[in-house]
């Protein structure tokens, strides 16, 4: 991360460009939660796996091979990786039949990049 992140002001909940996800999430007791995370092989939404589970919720990451959501969620205690491509059908459906249904979601964080032409 660049020097940026030392200059950049803090918004009005004192987290900024230089928060990470532990940081903004420290405290928090997640235990009963579920949240489904597109894109998880990379970037945000690989972190968003790592710390939502690491707070303790049940976390659902989906990425567009199965190979590879199972290697950015296998490691991950709480988390399980599925796939999911566009056109799928719906991912409530996938994730029933992967992992016996998440349940009631809590949230649900959209990381995964999306082609230029398709935003
Ligand atoms: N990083 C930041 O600071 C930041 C700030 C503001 C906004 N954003 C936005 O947040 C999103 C994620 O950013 P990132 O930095 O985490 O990006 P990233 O590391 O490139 O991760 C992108 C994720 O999206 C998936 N993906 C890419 N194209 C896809 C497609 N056509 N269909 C389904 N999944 C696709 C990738 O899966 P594969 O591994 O299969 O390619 C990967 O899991 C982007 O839209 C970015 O513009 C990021």
């Amino acid at each position: 991360m660049s020097i940026y992140r030392w200059l950049a002001p803090r918004g009005p909940s004192g987290y900024g460009y230089g928060s990470t996800a532990e940081q903004v999430t420290a405290g928090l007791d997640l235990t009963g939660k579920a949240f489904l995370v597109t894109g998880c092989t990379s970037g945000l939404g690989a972190e968003a796996v790592r710390v939502l589970a690491l707070r303790g919720a049940r976390v659902l990451g989906t990425a567009r091979t199965l190979e590879k959501a199972h290697k950015s969620c296998g490691a991950v205690v709480g988390a399980t990786g599925l796939c999911c491509r566009r056109g799928d059908g719906s991912v409530r459906g996938h994730a029933s039949r992967a992992s016996g249904g998440l349940g009631q979601v809590s949230c649900r964080l959209q990381c995964r990049a999306v082609e230029p032409h398709l935003q």
